[in-house]
């Protein structure tokens, strides 16, 4: 007999799972809604579009400058004159239940608040980050997480989760590219389905389930040189081929929000982009949910130069379809103003209050105002061992083993004495990733415990430091070394700290820390095997001993199972089947590097002249671990490629290969689509990924893997808009963004 809250997971999970959800959501016009529009004054109209860091819940660490820049008492003034329609980064019951108190009882109207909160990965148990995640290349893993976080969510009383993260991002020098789903478009539009179907599910009301949020409109992953908030200067293609369609792709799941990005897009910021967030966004998409900025973004519309002064930002940024602004408090300071002025129609302003209280009824708010708010749940329902497990089972299946030189992996029961050595060996506080701030620490399971737990003789492993993450500890390296020489086996925890990953973390090289290599350079020169066990928020341009290191394990941040899931790979209890969501460059100098890059007129030859080719001095410009790369204990082959000669214009194609698992153990292949289109009338990059299947097999079994192509699979944004030209495809059935079985076919004329 399950308990009702692993039932509640399970069941929730199990509805989720696998197909797809068609989301009952009622935009109907509400008798409710518009009586209470009809009676707001222009105050309480700004207050609704108004939403502020939580000051009632204050966060234990802080999420943004200034997070807090208000206190319980004022907050509690401000929310019973109605100045606020939304808190955000507030967790608990109690202080959700006194802050609605306020609202539904004290305040003219009674408006229900909204609470809201970044929970990207994970509450209080916490997943591997969304870049790892992706790397499993299973949708509905990424679904029960989010499913998962929803129920822990709503347990401390938010509603609304400002996720996912859907920004494409192939600068790896940008720190937040550990929130997103990775270097490609079409992995990160299934993420981006799965995240908010597993967040909002098929019913809003549902207490267990929150509004998702995909964010930043639009292209934030694109700032110039990976540089944080840098400008995003992109051409019309890139951005409808490469940026929005994981937005798209989360509104068509039926998203009930989203997020106005900081970044100018072509020099005009995202948050006073009419275009963007009106004639795209509503007009073309018909998106009917609710714009919310990112944090200050409309004020931030002085600094890009776009507005003279909080007035003409706050008008700026609502007129071009912000409908609510998020902690500068410039539309309660000037919306009443600029609408008396006749500067900006009150109709306008409604249709936005519409969107706020449509949301709050979508989430049946007004019906029930303390949903979400169950001191029971609250009890219950947060960091339960179904959750644990779940982060467990999602952080083995996000471990990309990069390299096994002479099967060193899986060790066995009893492999020796073992030194740990880095940073990371029993390190706690580095578990969780960037942007975990509400993680409940005391359930962290680090590296060290882990193995521990599998070892016959736990005496066996030997913990040394050796450096911290970014400078020498005195005599640490001399210690790491000394217990090198004393042991069978060394383990290597290196890599970044989550405060170098996240917002406001760019990097200008994407390298192990210096410290760190010096160690690795030291603790190698003792010749003992080593397995490295990498922690990164972003792809890593390995050098010297660490990338020479027989075995090497890509662990990201793994979330609260950390210590466990890394456990399970390396003693084999998990046979790793994820694959690289980003490509891991031989140079950091080589960023932005993504698989799917164009031909140029003098791409440089696999093999022969490298002269006068598109390269670099240093290296020809490919991935030391390419997208798409993972290995497994087991060993698969692809064979019997069988591709239709031709994709009729209204047909579809078949396309499929034979796979086999030819090594000794069970394990599960992640088998890739890839196409080129060979002459367009625009240059087309020399493979896009069209599909992927997980496919476990046990030893010696065969399956024929198969994908169908349309020729909607095919479209580029050319001269006019969204086009398919008939010619020459290649096509590979892979399991790596590199190499494969290749193909050919003609898509026909209609
Ligand atoms: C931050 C982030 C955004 C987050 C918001 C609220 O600056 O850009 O992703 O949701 O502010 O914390």
């Amino acid at each position: 007999m399950t308990s009702p809250t692993r039932r509640t997971l399970l069941k929730a999970g199990g509805a989720i799972a696998g197909f797809a959800l068609a989301p009952r959501i009622a935009f109907a016009q509400s008798d409710r809604i518009e009586s209470l529009i009809a009676k707001m004054t222009l105050a309480e109209k700004a207050g609704q579009l108004s939403c502020f860091g939580d000051a009632i819940r204050p966060p234990r660490i802080p999420f943004n400058p200034n997070a807090v820049s208000s206190n319980a008492a004022k907050q509690l003034a401000d929310i019973k004159a109605g100045r606020i329609g939304m808190l955000f980064n507030g967790v608990g019951v109690s202080g959700a239940r006194r802050a609605q108190k306020t609202a539904i009882e004290q305040s003219r109207l009674k408006i229900p608040l909204v609470f809201a909160g970044d929970v990207i990965h994970g509450l209080a148990t916490v997943f591997p980050i969304p870049i790892a995640e992706a790397g499993s290349f299973d949708p509905d893993l990424a679904m029960r997480t989010a499913r998962a976080a929803a129920l822990e969510t709503t347990a401390v009383g938010m509603h609304w989760t400002f996720a996912p993260m859907v920004d494409v991002a192939r600068d790896e020098r940008w720190g937040r590219v550990a929130e997103g789903s990775g270097e490609d478009t079409y992995l990160g539009q299934q993420m981006a389905i799965a995240r908010v179907r597993g967040f909002q599910g098929s019913d809003p009301t549902d207490p267990s389930r929150v509004a998702a949020c995909p964010k930043h409109f639009a292209a934030y992953g694109a700032v110039a040189a990976g540089m944080e908030y840098n400008t995003v200067d992109i051409s019309m293609e890139t951005l409808r081929e490469i940026h929005l369609p994981p937005f798209k792709a989360a509104f068509d799941a039926g998203a009930l929000t989203t997020m106005s990005a900081f970044n100018d897009l072509d020099g005009v910021p995202a948050s006073g982009n009419h275009w963007l967030l009106t004639e795209l966004l509503r007009d073309q998409w018909h998106f009917r949910g609710l714009v919310v900025s990112d944090y200050t973004a409309d004020e931030e519309l002085i600094a890009h130069g776009y507005a003279a002064d909080g007035r003409d930002a706050a008008k700026k940024a609502f007129t071009a379809g912000v409908d609510m602004s998020m902690q500068s408090g410039l539309y309660n300071k000037w919306l009443p103003d600029l609408v008396e002025k006749g500067e900006v129609a009150e109709a306008l302003v409604d249709a936005s209050v519409r969107r706020v209280l449509t949301l709050k009824e979508q989430l049946g708010l007004f019906d029930n105002p303390y949903r979400s708010m169950d001191y029971a749940r609250e009890k219950t329902q947060v960091a339960m061992p179904a959750t644990r497990a779940l982060s467990r089972e999602s952080g083995a299946r996000s471990i990309v083993l990069l390299k096994n030189d002479g099967d060193l992996l899986p060790l066995g029961k009893a492999p020796g004495k073992i030194a740990l050595i880095g940073p990371f060996g029993d390190d706690k506080a580095n578990l969780a990733g960037p942007w975990a701030f509400m993680a409940d620490e005391t359930i962290g399971v680090d590296i060290a415990s882990g193995i521990r737990a599998r070892l016959a003789d736990p005496a066996a492993l030997t913990v040394v430091k050796g450096s911290e993450v970014e400078k020498p500890i005195a005599g640490g390296i001399d210690a790491a070394v000394a217990a090198a020489k004393a042991v069978d086996l060394v383990i290597l925890a290196i890599g970044e700290d989550q405060g170098m990953s996240g917002e406001d973390q760019s990097r200008v090289a994407i390298v192990v820390p210096p410290a760190q290599q010096a160690l690795a350079e030291a603790v190698a020169a003792a010749g003992k095997p080593v397995i490295v066990l990498l922690k990164h928020g972003r792809a890593l341009a390995l050098s010297g001993a660490v990338k020479q290191a027989p075995a090497i394990l890509a662990c990201w941040f793994l979330g609260s199972e950390t210590g466990n899931a890394v456990a399970d790979v390396l003693f084999g209890a998990v046979n790793p089947s994820a694959k690289l969501s980003a490509s891991f460059p031989n140079y950091s100098g080589q960023e932005p590097y993504f698989y799917d890059h164009r031909p140029t007129g003098r791409p440089a030859p696999d093999e022969g002249d490298q002269a006068y080719k598109a390269r670099y001095r240093e290296t020809k410009n490919e991935a030391m671990y390419p997208f798409g790369h993972g290995l497994s204990y087991t060993r698969f082959t692809l064979s019997d490629l069988q591709v239709d000669r031709e994709l009729a214009w209204d047909g579809s194609l078949a396309a499929s290969a034979l796979l086999t698992n030819v090594g000794k153990r069970a394990g599960t292949e992640v088998v890739q689509l890839y196409i080129h289109d060979r002459v367009a009338s625009r240059t087309r990059p020399v493979r896009e990924l069209k599909g992927f299947q997980r496919v476990t097999l046990a030893p010696g079994g065969t399956q024929r893997v198969r994908f169908t192509l349309k020729r909607q699979d095919l479209q580029f944004w050319g001269e006019h808009g969204w086009t398919v030209e008939p010619g020459a495809f290649d096509l590979w059935i892979a399991t790596s963004s590199v190499g494969g079985l290749r193909g050919s076919f003609d898509l026909a004329r209609a």
